[in-house]
């Protein structure tokens, strides 16, 4: 694992950016594995940013976003569609029929197993994803895999836990109906991703952080798994950097790689 600690959140958003140009620019038809959430945000305007003034272009890329929630429509202002064309999609020149989320309207359970497993396929077919973006939830999750997700799991349902129905409620007005299923990437789909970049700032990610980085690998910390990957870098602000024991080793390694660099 390659942890990398800057200063903001703002250095985190335009490292991010930097490496999904950097994976565009250098592939034939790149594909990329795409997060919601607030923590992507920032990056996605500085890819946007690159996008205008012509430093990278989107036409050959083709994306897949790591969830959906169950039971909302597309055009819905809540679902992850929605969510990546606003803050995406529709300011780049990506065909939309390149990008990809699990097909989760439905609330039919054998249509959505069926959908699943299409989404697994589909990503397949699409030779695998090149770079795969994530962010991390207060109790370690990495997509919706809540703790005790398998490590092994693929593309499925999943019941969201208290915890993130809690943290996500900010997004949604207040008697607004609020999701508690998802369909979600699964854990060793993740894995399967050619590199990793997973982004967390501010302090209330800092004990996730900390499970995810130094804890022992565990369904309890379902980011943990990324200890298991050969080309995984963590991107942190120092405030999500605050737990961690080996904070000035990982500083330390970061300028000895300036050197090499
Ligand atoms: C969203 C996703 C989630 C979020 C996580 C952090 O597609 O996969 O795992 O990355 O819940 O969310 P924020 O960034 O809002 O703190």
């Amino acid at each position: 694992m390659r942890v990398i600690i800057l200063d903001s959140a703002k250095d985190v958003a335009q490292f991010a950016a930097n490496t999904i140009i950097d994976t565009v620019n250098r592939k034939m038809r790149p594909t990329l594995g795409l997060a919601t959430g607030s923590t992507p945000i920032e990056a996605y305007r500085a890819v946007i940013d690159a996008y205008k003034t012509n430093r990278v272009s989107f036409a050959q890329t083709v994306t897949f976003n790591l969830d959906e929630y169950i039971g909302i429509k597309e055009e819905h202002v809540q679902s992850y569609r929605y969510f990546m064309n606003q803050h995406l999609f529709n300011h780049i020149d990506i065909p939309l029929s390149n990008t990809f989320l699990p097909g989760a309207a439905s609330l039919n359970e054998a249509q959505l197993h069926k959908n699943a497993h299409q989404y697994e396929e589909a990503i397949k077919k699409a030779g695998g994803i090149d770079l795969q973006l994530l962010g991390i939830g207060k109790n370690g999750h990495i997509g919706f895999n809540e703790p005790t997700s398998s490590l092994r799991s693929r593309t499925r349902i999943k019941s969201l836990s208290e915890s993130t129905i809690e943290a996500n409620k900010r997004l949604f007005k207040n008697g607004e109906y609020q999701p508690r299923l998802a369909l979600t990437m699964g854990i060793e789909t993740i894995l399967e991703s050619r590199q990793l970049l997973l982004l967390a700032t501010g302090s209330t990610k800092a004990n996730a952080v900390k499970d995810m980085v130094e804890g022992p690998l565990t369904a309890m910390c379902p980011a943990s798994a990324l200890q298991l990957h050969q080309d995984a870098t963590i991107v942190i602000d120092s405030e999500a950097a605050d737990k961690l024991v080996m904070k000035d080793y990982y500083l330390w390694c970061e300028q000895q790689r300036q050197d090499l660099e």
